[in-house]
């Protein structure tokens, strides 16, 4: 018989349906027959339970608990970063030196461009998944906006972090690959730095990023001691100060050489 066909039903007419148990089995026969010859050939093999990543990846709790992570290696890398920025100011012996040595084992290197590109990916792909998920929990937006624990840096998150992503797409295209560079010198990060924030508009961008950067790492510090359970009544009010300082540090470090550039220090 065809996939999905019903089973025509028994004549109801005492003959072949006699009256009392016989007629009850006989329906429920029918009724079994009917299933079966309906689910007939549908018949997947159980799902597999998720593995134990997907598992982690597909609950909030877990996707934070990533992003924090992430997040640590990445601070971890801005403040080596920002650090070894400012030897720029010792003239170009200095950073052109870090820089011949950053590149001097090309194995070390990659290494470390891939653990934080990894790092970098996990942490866009869950922040946007998880900030899309929470859209999708509050459809229609609140008729009056009345934030109750959140500051300016939570509600902009998202908007500071995808500007961060933009600005480092930007920033390798113009320092590390060159070809958004007007003068890029292979290994001469002294000379890149000043041609590059020698346009107005490319250092007044440079700005506008780091202070993307700053809101982010504020915030991000913050519910990062959230996520991981360090948040506690006693510790709060610390870890919001140590948030604060952190990225300030970061974003007036940074923000020193465009400004040092337009002003002609550098
Ligand atoms: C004024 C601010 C900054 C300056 C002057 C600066 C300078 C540089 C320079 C000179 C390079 C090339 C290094 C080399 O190839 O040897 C570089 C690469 C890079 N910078 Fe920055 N940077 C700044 C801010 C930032 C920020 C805020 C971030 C991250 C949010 C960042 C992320 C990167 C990344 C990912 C690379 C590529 C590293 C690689 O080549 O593997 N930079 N930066």
């Amino acid at each position: 018989m065809r996939e999905g066909a019903v089973w025509p039903a028994p004549p109801d007419d005492g003959k072949h349906n006699p009256p009392g148990a016989l007629a009850a089995d006989a329906a429920a026969t029918h009724r079994q027959f009917r299933m079966r010859v309906a689910t007939e050939g549908n018949e997947r093999p159980a799902p597999r339970p998720p593995s134990r990543v997907a598992a982690f990846w597909g609950n909030p709790i877990g996707k934070k608990a990533l992003m924090s992570v992430t997040g640590i290696v990445l601070a971890l890398y801005v403040l080596a970063h920002m650090l070894g920025n400012l030897q720029i100011f010792g003239g170009p012996g200095p950073i052109n030196r870090y820089a011949a040595l950053l590149h001097a084992s090309p194995p070390l290197l990659w290494t470390a461009r891939v653990i934080l590109l990894a790092a970098l990916l996990v942490h866009v792909v869950a922040g946007v998944q998880l900030w899309l998920d929470k859209r999708a929990a509050r459809p229609v937006e609140y008729r009056e906006l009345r934030p109750v624990v959140s500051s300016t840096a939570s509600r902009t998150m998202i908007v500071s972090g995808l500007l961060i992503l933009l600005f480092v797409v930007y920033h390798v295209l113009d320092l590390t690959i060159g070809v958004a560079n007007p003068s890029y010198v292979e290994l001469d990060p002294y000379h890149n730095v000043i041609a590059s924030l020698g346009r107005a508009a490319a250092a007044i961008a440079y700005v506008v990023a780091m202070v993307a950067l700053g809101f982010h790492l504020w915030h991000g510090l913050w519910s990062m001691s959230q996520s991981l359970g360090v948040a506690s009544a006693r510790l709060t009010p610390g870890v919001k100060r140590v948030a604060v300082f952190f990225a300030t540090i970061i974003a007036l470090g940074f923000i020193s050489i465009p400004v040092a550039v337009l002003v002609g220090v550098l």
